[in-house]
């Protein structure tokens, strides 16, 4: 069994074992049972179409233990819909949204011990993924496919929690194609950020602030999350077919809505930038940090977007009220949360 000495309060994102994983296979047409795992390997073909033609997709999504000592799952239903978007993106077998849901739920149940107490800020991240396993060395999708879930107790993505880091754009590097695979989660989008994200945070940006590929006029995302900017009291996020539909934006935006804050989900320019007084990167990993500065690095332009360094009121607002919602502090007036059996 894993062990459970763990500093909650001090971990950040990164891999803690766990105790079991769980597993479904993907073969003549039809998935098969669901199988429970203690091994935190995995056995495949060296040929497997996963390996060679990125035949991979994934999601995120945490447990919260409650205030009132209940476990809660964040917005399934939606991750169960983007990994079956992002199955037909790539042509693999969809997971259907029962059998999503049963592994979660088991995943979660297995491994009660490794969620995070209330208070420590930590949760325990859930990543499902799938991957193509047939051996094909002509470029074609597998017929058989293995979906399996993990866990791991997480802290912040960002270090310093919910602090402002600062994000830089840089025109020479693309994540994603115009009509690519930006808007799935596709292991290879993650792949193709490596060298900008690396290069980043060599010159101290939590971030690259991507533009989108074909004009590089319009604000797409960050390298691992999306983009939001507060202007004269609005929420704006871009609308883009190259960034990856965020569950946690999209309910950002309804927070937002429900405290009375008008939204705007549009294409973003540039330009715009200038005009922010408040902006964040968000994401079911980064849920919202706050961004200090943007850096353009080719024009060597600063916007300071945070005057003082500290996150800005809105953005604390939204923030709040997000954890509230996760951590049944706050109602949970969209039905966003599933509450998992012990
Ligand atoms: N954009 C990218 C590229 C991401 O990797 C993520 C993380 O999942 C997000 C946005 C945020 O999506 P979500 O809020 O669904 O986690
Ligand atoms: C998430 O926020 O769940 C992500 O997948 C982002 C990242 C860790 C790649």
């Amino acid at each position: 069994m894993a062990n459970t000495n763990i500093d909650w309060n001090n971990i950040g994102f990164g891999y803690i074992p766990t105790d079991y994983n769980v597993r479904c296979y993907y073969r003549d047409g039809k998935w098969g049972e669901i199988e429970v795992s203690s091994s935190d390997s995995i056995n495949i073909h060296m040929a497997a179409t996963a390996l060679h033609y990125g035949q991979e997709i994934f999601e995120g999504l945490k447990a919260f233990r409650g205030k009132d000592g209940k476990v809660r799952v964040f917005r399934l239903e939606a991750n169960a819909a983007r990994i079956r978007q992002s199955a037909e993106g790539i042509k693999m077998a969809p997971v259907p949204e029962d059998l999503f849901r049963k592994m979660v739920i088991k995943a979660v149940q297995l491994n009660e011990r490794f969620i995070p107490p209330y208070g420590s800020g930590a949760s325990l991240y859930i990543r499902p993924l799938e991957i193509g396993l047939s051996a094909n060395i002509g470029v074609k999708p597998a017929q058989e496919y293995l979906f399996m879930i993990m866990v791991t107790p997480v802290g912040p993505y960002f270090k310093g929690g919910f602090s402002t880091t600062d994000v830089c754009i840089m025109r020479e590097f693309d994540r994603v194609a115009p009509k690519g695979t930006g808007r799935w989660k596709v292991g290879g989008n993650y792949a193709a950020s490596l060298a900008a994200g690396q290069k980043a945070n060599e010159l101290g940006y939590s971030a690259v602030l991507y533009l989108d590929p074909k004009e590089k006029q319009y604000i797409d995302e960050c390298g691992p999350a999306n983009f939001f900017g507060i202007k004269d009291g609005k929420y704006i996020t871009p609308a883009s077919d190259s960034i990856l539909p965020s569950v946690t934006n999209n309910s950002l935006m309804q927070i937002a809505r429900d405290l009375g804050i008008e939204v705007e989900c549009r294409p973003v320019h540039v330009d715009e930038i200038a005009t922010l007084d408040e902006a964040a990167e968000c994401g079911t990993a980064a849920v919202a940090s706050p961004i200090g500065n943007i850096v353009d690095l080719d024009l060597d332009k600063k916007y300071v977007i945070s005057k003082d360094g500290k996150p800005g009121p809105v953005t604390t607002k939204l923030y709040n009220a997000l954890r509230a919602i996760q951590l049944g502090e706050a109602e949970d007036k969209h039905g966003w949360n599933t509450i998992i059996e012990l």
